[in-house]
Formats: C-alpha cells, structure tokens, sequence
C-alpha cells in the first residue's frame, strides 16, 4: 500500500468510556465484521479480559475506508489500559501518528486519559478529541467539551460528539482520521525495520508478532534478525488483521501487521525490538527499547504442597505468553515450596494468580507483596533485596526505594481526604491544577511501596469512587526503612518478615503479632509471639498453654481408647506446619496473610 493512503492510530481513554465499544463501531462501519460476527468487544480475546473488561494485549486491525474517491487503509492499534503495563501502551504509540481522545461525555477526564494523553503528546501525536456515549441522558457534553479544550488547546467546538453505541457520529470521525492524522513517512529503499509493538503466545501457531515497518519491506518466506539479540528466524507467515488474520506478500513502510516465525516464547519476539532482515540488515535499531522489569515481588505458594509441581509447570506456561512475569523457587517454613514472583504491579499480580487459579485450577496463598530494595552495608556492598528474607543482617549505612510520580484526579471537595491519605503514606505534593472549577488534579511523588498495597482501595473509599489514579515510575530515593521479623517462641516465621518504614514497624508488628496470637491454637506450653526489628523487641503477645490435659479424661480408662485419641492427634498433626517447636495449622497462616 502507498503509505499515503494510510492513517495509524489509537484510541486512548479511561477504563470504561467506551473504547472497546467504539471499536466495535468502526469494525462495522468499514465493513471488516459483518453484523451476524459482530459480538461485543470483539477486540478483547482472551476471557480473563472478557471477565474483568480490561484489556490487557493491544492488536491490530486493518480497516479500509473510502474519502473522497480514494480508497485508505486505517491500522487502529489497540492499547492496553493499565498503569501496570506502561511500557506496552509507550510502544504502541509510537506505532501511530495519531490518537483518539476518547471521553465519557457524563464523566470528563480521567487520570488514565489524563496520563495517556500525555504520553501521546510526547510520542508527537495529532490528538483527535472526542466525546463519546453522547446518547446519555447524563451526558453534559459542552461541558466536557470545555474541559477538554482547557486541556489539549482549541475550540470546544472541534470536539466530536460520537456514540459508541448508537453509531452517532463515528462516520464523522473516520473522515476526520484521514484528514487529520498524517501518513506514515519512512524510506521505502533502505534495509527493513520494523518495531515490535506487542507479542502474543497463540496455542496452534506459537508466538504471533504485531509489528509496524518503519523503513523497507519485510517480504514473506524471508529470513528475519532480531535486533536486540542477533537471532534469526524464517519468516513462516506475514499478515494483517482485518482482524482475522489475513495472510499477504509482505509489508511495506508504515504498514502494520503480525509476523509468525515459530519460535514458542514471547522472550523472543520482544515488545520494543527491531525486525531487519537477514541478508540486508539496518545498521541501528529503532529507539526506546527496555527489557521488561518487574516492580511487585510476592511468594506463591500452593495452599497443598502436593501442587508445587503444577504450579511450577503452570508459571512456565503463562512465561510463554508474558514476558514481564519472572520467577524462582522459594521455601518458607510456614509455608513450604513456592516461588517468587516478578510483576510489572499488582493488577498483574491479581490477574496472574487469578489465571493460576482458574486455568489450572491451584489453591495458592500469597505472601505480601514488595517491591525492590537497595540495601548498601558497612563492608561497601549493594544487595538487590526482591524479599524480606534476603535483607541483610547488621546496621545498612543505606537502604533505596523506588518511587513514583502519581497522578490523582477528583472533585474538587474530596481533595482534602486525598491529601491525607497520600501525605500518610509518605506523599510529596508536586502540584495541583484545576480542569475546571469543580474538578482537580493533584500530582504526588510517592514511594512505590505505599501505594503497592492498598492505596487504590483507601483512595477510591475516600472519595465515594470519584477519584482516578495513574502513576509512573520516576527512580529511586534513600530511606529509613528497617525489617520487621515475626517469632514464635524465639524463632522467626518467614512468611510474615516484611520491610517497612521505620514509623510504620511498630504498628505493623503490634497488628501481626495479635493476629497470630488470635489464630493459632494454644500448645502444652506458654508461647510468645513476638515482633522485632533487629535484636530489639518491639511488640509481644502470648499464646498461654492449655490448661487441660487431653488424656487426663482417660486416666484409669482402657487403653484403646486412649490410643483412638492419640491416633486422631496425629491426623490433625499431618496439616501441622512446625515452627520451632510450636505446631501450627497452616490455615493459620494463611489466614493472618489473608485478612487486612
Ligand atoms: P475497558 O476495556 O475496560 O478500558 O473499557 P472500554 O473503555 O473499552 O469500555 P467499553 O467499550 O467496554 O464500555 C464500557 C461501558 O460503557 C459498557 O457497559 C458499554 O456498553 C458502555 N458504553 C460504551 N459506549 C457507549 C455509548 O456510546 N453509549 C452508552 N450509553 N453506553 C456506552
């Protein structure tokens, strides 16, 4: 196709507003799904996206769409939504050369249209404002339509009215899309690059590969190179989505498809890489490519034992289709074998376990989850502390924390909750703007650990709902931070080790320690609970010993029954997890990590 009939771009918006809808629109209008296809969210493939309404892998699609005579090619790249997947959506951007801003016309702006938006303006975008769900009768478009003209610059009048929904509008948009939002500009004659903008594991062909040709021509049965790391593969097919995959020749510059090259792991089909061929390779890759980092760490950990290996084999499994999700064997004396977990945050921890649990069907318990220390000690060493049992013993002359820049918008009346809730974790306010005069946007520096947990929760309480957050990793700063270790009798329970601020150990010790000592059941002998940072106690409850004896019943009875008994005891003993030599039922401990 003549690059200058085509038009690249994506749709960016809150969760909710209607992107998914929207695309179902124009996945009608320009005739790529017939009406009898058609089902809602036709994008939105996997099921566990269907369940939650996120959308979690961006696709292509093709679309063709007749102005004026000529016949264009859109590609509208789908991004993802959530904070956890920044780098995704950062990628498939720069696919595009053009971004509907799309906003619930009863809602306005969002922190995740907000951050969104921003992205889009740093990639260059042309930003197409739209409203949409105009068919509502809570809809106050030229409100919003202010707001957003406030926002971006303009006339409130250049803001589309669509309905996702009844249609309204959105032939509108097509025509404005090719008017407005530029071709894709490359040189045709130069090696091939294309940049990888998202990788999906597919059970019948292996990894399926969504690029955009930036320079050259990728032609199919070709041998293509992997920049980043030198590997080549033969190109088994080459295609766009329309959104079925259609098969073609090859692609050209500014052209967006998928490649298939039978490789089985999204390791190797990276988001961010550049595609050159093998006989004619680029000299430079395309810029902005990062290996993907996990922020969030927990153990998994299954709740039978017995499970361990088809936790093992499912972990791998899911590795195939995410490349950000990394993992190693853990032990826990509380909780036996496990594994730690590398998320990019803790919607893709949700999403993870909740894929565990219902595809393969496993009982997990996870421990809390924590982000990524650096800890120097007095010999001059760094340590990488990814769990609380890895910190390191003596006096650290520094410890690091990530921290984020987060983005809070609300009604202007619940700024006030808002304030507190982020200065009481340890916020500093960077600036407050308002969109309008009832709606504010507060800018926070936060430490990523304070918000990991659950920030969101007490942030959405705290305004009846209203509020929206989106954050963004900005670096890291030193702390006063310290480990707070639990003990049983004298012995530290791993699972409850955590790292905390050092205003923040004592409380956290105290809730812990009274937890354990409501759930576990009392021993034949008195047991302290304690907490402790270092060698310094800083809270203690005690379990007291039972005061009966159970074969005291039995004294002077007949012996087979005191046997049954002890038989039983032993049964029981089995779900026993032993710390020291304190008996616990495991369901004590997985009870004190689950309650909050
Ligand atoms: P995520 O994928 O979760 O980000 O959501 P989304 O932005 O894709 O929103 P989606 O299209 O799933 O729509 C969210 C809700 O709004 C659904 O219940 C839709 O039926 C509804 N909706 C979308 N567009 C319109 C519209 O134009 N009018 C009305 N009345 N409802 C709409």
């Amino acid at each position: 196709t003549d690059p200058s009939l085509i038009r690249n771009f994506c749709i960016i918006a809150h969760i909710d507003h209607g992107k998914s809808t929207l695309a179902d629109r124009m996945l009608q209008l320009t005739g790529v799904v017939q009406p009898r296809e058609m089902k809602d969210q036709y994008l939105d493939r996997m099921d566990i996206e269907r369940e939650r309404g996120i959308t979690i892998k961006s696709q292509a699609v093709r679309m063709p769409w007749e102005f004026e005579g000529e016949s264009f090619a859109f590609h509208m790249i789908d991004t993802p939504g959530h904070v956890d997947f920044s780098y995704e959506v950062s990628r498939s951007l720069d696919a595009c050369e053009g971004a509907v801003l799309l906003v619930d016309a009863a809602q306005g702006i969002e922190a995740q249209t907000l951050a969104n938006l921003y992205l889009a303006m740093e990639h260059d975008l042309v930003i197409i404002p739209v409203l949409n769900k105009i068919d509502l009768p809570a809809a106050e478009p030229d409100k919003y339509a202010e707001e957003i003209a406030h926002l971006i610059g303009g006339d409130p009048d250049d803001v589309l009215r669509v309905s996702g929904k009844t249609g309204a509008g959105v032939e509108e948009l097509l025509d404005r899309l090719v008017v407005e939002v530029p071709a894709p500009t490359g040189d045709a004659d130069a090696p091939a690059r294309a940049m990888i903008f998202d990788s999906v594991y597919d059970t019948y062909r292996g990894v399926v590969t969504f690029v955009r040709v930036v320079d050259g021509h990728l032609s199919r049965r070709e041998q293509i190179r992997m920049m980043s790391t030198d590997a080549t593969h033969s190109l088994l097919e080459i295609g766009v989505s329309q959104p079925e995959p259609q098969a073609t020749e090859g692609l050209g510059v500014g052209e967006v498809g998928y490649l298939i090259t039978g490789v089985k792991d999204v390791r190797q089909s990276k988001v961010g890489d550049t595609v050159t061929a093998r006989d004619r390779p680029a000299a430079e890759r395309i810029g902005g490519y990062q290996e993907p980092r996990p922020m969030v760490f927990s153990g998994l950990f299954p709740i039978d034992g017995s499970e361990f290996p088809v936790l093992r084999e499912a972990l791998e499994k899911l590795q195939l289709n995410d490349a950000a999700l990394s993992f190693e064997p853990e032990t826990s004396a509380a909780l036996g074998f496990g594994f730690r977990v590398g998320f990019l945050g803790l919607l893709h921890l949700e999403i993870t376990r909740q894929r565990l649990e219902a595809e393969y069907d496993l009982d997990l318990i996870s421990t809390a989850p924590n982000v990524i220390y650096h800890v120097t000690t007095e010999d001059g060493e760094l340590h990488e502390v990814t769990n609380p049992s890895e910190f390191p013993d003596g006096k650290p002359t520094e410890i690091r924390e990530p921290i984020v820049d987060a983005t809070v918008i609300v009604p202007a009346e619940y700024v006030g909750p808002v304030m507190e809730l982020c200065q009481s974790r340890r916020g500093t306010m960077q600036g407050m703007d308002y969109l309008s005069e009832e709606r504010v946007e507060l800018r926070y520096t936060l430490p990523l650990a304070e918000i990991v947990f659950d920030f969101f929760d007490q942030l959405k309480s705290r305004t009846k709902g209203y509020a929206s957050l989106n954050w963004q990793g900005t670096g890291d700063q030193a702390a006063d931070l310290v480990k707070v270790d639990i003990l049983l009798q004298g012995d530290k329970v791993d699972a409850f080790s955590a790292i905390t601020h050092r205003d923040h150990a004592y409380s956290y010790g105290v809730k812990m320690a009274k937890r354990l000592k409501d759930l576990i059941p009392r021993q034949q002998f008195e047991v302290p609970v304690q907490a402790a940072v270092g060698s310094r106690i800083i809270a203690r409850e005690t379990i007291r010993a039972i005061r009966k004896d159970v074969l005291s019943k039995c004294y002077g009875g007949d012996i087979s029954r005191k046997r049954k008994l002890l038989e039983k005891q032993k049964e029981g003993k089995k779900r026993m997890k032993t710390v020291g030599t304190v008996d616990v039922p495991q369901e004590a401990f997985i009870a004190a990590l689950s309650s909050d």
